[in-house]
């Protein structure tokens, strides 16, 4: 098997002593004793187990005799992970941890990367530890290490799995090539509240998209061989419903139903580990009452019992220590052995393991056999790495130097950025911009700002000197004779609501060019954790330079940059063309300049549903209908579910996004109308390319369940294919649907489908207006 051609490393020198006094028997001798290769020669796994996973009885004799040389001090320091002295999220609680890992008191350290720094560290561990148990190194590589790709929303706004797991393929090699093993990555929490900053950080509302974007992403850091020395161990956070925060703030209470949490917040971790994902990492907010840190029934009733998760467990940013502010733990000590019995490996930054499971042991309110687990789940991780062989293995500065900023990642980032762009408006083609625009006025306070370009998570990307601004990318590839002239006009800042500094030459400018682009949005850090807001309009004196611009009467397309939705209604009614470009990463000038000037003929659909406005918010595609939907009274009519002051229907929904051509979907076919229980059935439509360039479609497949044990969502995303067409080419996008794929948790808390009347349509985006849709029944 591939994952055990790492195992061939010799050993010699200085690695082997400190190996053999690690060990009484090495990897290499255990493996010399337990060669009887099966029949095949190959290692049985089980059905749903990832092939890193598989049995190893080399391993696990390799495991049980050095757990059984080890202290209960030298165990607690494999269960806690601490952040070096580099830029962190949160508070430290210690800042000795070089002397800490001396001590042996840390296995796995974050925030610190680089061939040199992590081989600098794991010296420490070999070198100065009885067990020369080797360190793991985690880091947040959200969407690139150094070359960034665009925001997570954005990605998946490229509805292109191919490309999201290209960008997590990318990312893996770079952190890998600075010492890397593991990155805290896929975020995988649903999000359907615009307000949340956290939004950014994921794949956007939907439980089917999501949990598509977070098998690409699993796939893509892990590859198909864990141990491979290019690949790192994937993380699904947060562990669970974190998007599901009261009042769209960072860390705020989720109180979701079971049936809630498991029809929608929890599928696209189950869909992590179906893909194999290696580490899970819990979240912050409680869930029913209880911080999912201290979740027994998260953490080991579903995650264990239910999915038979085999990887580790890590808590987010010292968030045992914050069961006692949840008022869950009167103690530091308490809350430790409340997140230890209920399933957590791994404390993250606390060092409540570190400082207190001792005691608690001693005391008997932590058995050592759950001690050993969490240890055992750490070590064969580090063992599967390949790391008790050789614990330098990933911090090679050659293969650094010879992997950061390959042009083909360069290239990879720009062509992902293009494909994760959304044009919301193009009024009269004013898109792309070819012929007469011969100059243009290029204005607004992200025009020309290298670091809003990458995002707030962007945690190695360089943001100073790399990122290509809107004005440098628009320079690069406009075509001969046409300017880009640039002023900044206005301010993102909060603070600068109601200032008009830069307004005279903004608009001096756009008097004198054929046409304006407006680069507007949020300032890269008012999105990601702990940037929450109350009001989703464009900060600071944007929207007032926004409508002078408009005024000037010179067509102005506008550029959005942001990490949310944002409720650009006024720029809906009054700009002619407008392109979300997210934070779209290191090459982000230049792949805008490839749609604004029709290299590239834009393909994305929103992954969010944008409101009109904050007071709109959450607001989802797949709500229920309610039991007095605004369509069954008159216009303006009052005893039904709707706002006096705005329409119930979003500004964009989920799923929208428009091209430079057209598209025309045919009537949907279904193979039969009754489906058996036991069967399934095709539904197809024919899509055409009715305009006059090739362009890229995702066409999406959408279902309702008339009727059900409890309430059904008015739709529900079951497909999606995203087809090339050239123009006047029709293709026909077939998609099968089995009972199963319509399974939720029923009225008596069982997972399944029920027989009844079905909805189907398929449509080039959300909403049942797009299309006619047509009838299927499942059979009894
Ligand atoms: C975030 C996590 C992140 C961790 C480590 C926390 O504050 O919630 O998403 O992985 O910090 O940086």
């Amino acid at each position: 098997m591939k994952r055990n051609s790492i195992h061939q490393f010799a050993l010699s020198g200085p690695l082997a002593i400190c190996l053999a006094t690690a060990l009484a028997t090495s990897p290499a001798q255990a493996r010399d004793m337990s060669a009887q290769p099966s029949a095949a020669g190959t290692v049985e796994i089980e059905p749903g187990q990832p092939e890193w996973a598989a049995p190893d009885a080399e391993m696990d004799r390799f495991l049980d005799e050095l757990i059984g040389r080890m202290t209960l001090d030298e165990k607690i320091g494999q269960l806690t992970l601490l952040t070096s002295d580099w830029e962190s999220t949160g508070p430290t609680m210690r800042d000795t941890y070089k002397a800490d890992i001396r001590a042996g008191k840390v296995g796995s350290i974050f925030n610190a990367y680089t061939a040199d720094y992590t081989r600098e560290l794991q010296d420490l561990a070999i070198n100065g530890t009885r067990l020369k148990i080797p360190l793991l190194f985690g880091y947040d590589v959200i969407h690139g290490h150094r070359t960034i790709f665009p925001i997570s929303l954005g990605e998946a706004a490229s509805w292109d799995m191919e490309a999201v797991e290209l960008s997590a393929r990318v990312s893996a090699e770079e952190a890998s090539a600075e010492g890397i093993h593991w990155t805290f990555s896929p975020m995988v929490d649903v999000a359907r509240d615009a307000r949340w900053g956290r939004i950014s950080e994921g794949a956007g509302e939907d439980v089917y998209l999501g949990s598509k974007v977070a098998k690409a992403r699993v796939e893509g850091y892990q590859g198909d061989d864990l141990s491979a020395v290019d690949t790192v161990i994937a993380t699904a956070k947060h562990f669970a419903a974190y998007g599901a925060a009261q009042a769209g703030r960072d860390y705020h209470t989720v109180d979701v139903s079971d049936r809630t949490l498991r029809d929608v917040y929890l599928p696209p971790f189950k869909a992590a580990i179906d893909a194999g994902v290696a580490s899970f990492m819990t979240s912050f907010n409680e869930v029913d009452g209880v911080p999912a840190s201290g979740s027994r029934y998260l953490l080991t009733d579903i995650l264990r019992d239910e999915w038979g998760f085999d990887g580790f467990v890590v808590t987010d940013y010292t968030s045992i220590n914050e069961m006692v502010p949840h008022g869950y733990a009167e103690d530091l000590k308490q809350a430790g052995e409340q997140a230890l019995n209920a399933g957590v490996d791994m404390d993250m930054q606390g060092a409540v393991f570190m400082e207190n499971l001792a005691q608690s042991v001693a005391e008997g309110r932590v058995d050592i056999a759950a001690i050993d687990t969490a240890v055992r789940r750490v070590l064969e991780m580090k063992y599967r790495l390949g790391l008790f062989e050789d614990p330098y293995r990933y911090s090679d500065r050659a293969r650094q130097e010879a992997t950061l900023y390959k042009p083909e990642f360069l290239e990879a980032a720009r062509d992902v950025a293009r494909k994760s762009m959304v044009l919301l408006k193009n009024e009269g083609d004013v898109l792309p911009l070819v012929g007469s625009a011969k100059s243009i006025a290029l204005v607004g306070p992200l025009a020309d700002s290298k670091p809003d370009m990458i995002g707030s998570w962007a945690a190695a990307g360089d943001r100073q000197t790399r990122p290509v601004t809107l004005l440098e990318g628009l320079r690069a590839n406009a075509a001969d004779g046409v300017t880009v002239e640039y002023a900044k006009g206005a301010s993102y800042e909060f603070a600068d609501e109601g200032k008009t500094d830069g307004f005279a030459e903004a608009l001096a400018l756009a008097e004198r060019s054929d046409v304006i682009v407006a680069a507007m949005g949020e300032k890269w850090d008012m999105t990601g954790e702990a940037a929450s807001r109350t009001s989703l309009d464009l900060p600071g004196n944007q929207q007032a330079l926004l409508e002078q611009l408009v005024a000037t009467g010179k067509p102005v397309v506008l550029v959005m940059l942001s990490g949310r939705p944002n409720s650009i209604t006024w720029a809906e009614d009054n700009v002619p063309a407008i392109l979300h470009a997210w934070y779209p990463g290191t090459q982000g000038g230049h792949a805008v300049a490839d749609v604004l000037f029709g290299k590239y003929n834009p393909s994305g659909k929103l992954p969010v549903t944008f409101p009109r406005n904050v007071g709109q918010a959450p607001i989802h595609y797949d709500m229920k209908n309610t039991g007095r939907p605004i369509e069954l009274g008159a216009p303006g009519a009052k005893y039904v579910s709707r706002y006096l002051n705005t329409p119930n229907d979003p500004l964009y929904r989920f799923g929208y996004g428009l091209s430079y051509t057209d598209f025309t979907y045919s009537p949907v076919t279904l193979s039969s109308a009754q489906m058996a229980a036991g069967g399934n059935i095709t539904a197809s439509a024919t899509i055409t390319n009715t305009g006059q360039r090739a362009g890229e479609e995702v066409v999406q497949l959408y279902v309702r369940d008339l009727v059900g044990s409890v309430t059904r969502p008015v739709q529900e995303l079951k497909g999606f294919e995203k087809i090339m067409l050239q123009p006047g080419e029709s293709r026909t996008v077939t998609f099968e649907i089995a009972p199963q794929d319509l399974a939720f948790t029923r009225a008596d808390m069982s997972h399944g489908w029920e027989p009844g009347e079905f909805q189907l349509w398929i449509a080039p985006s959300s909403g049942a207006e797009a299309s006619t849709p047509v009838t299927f029944t499942i059979q009894e």
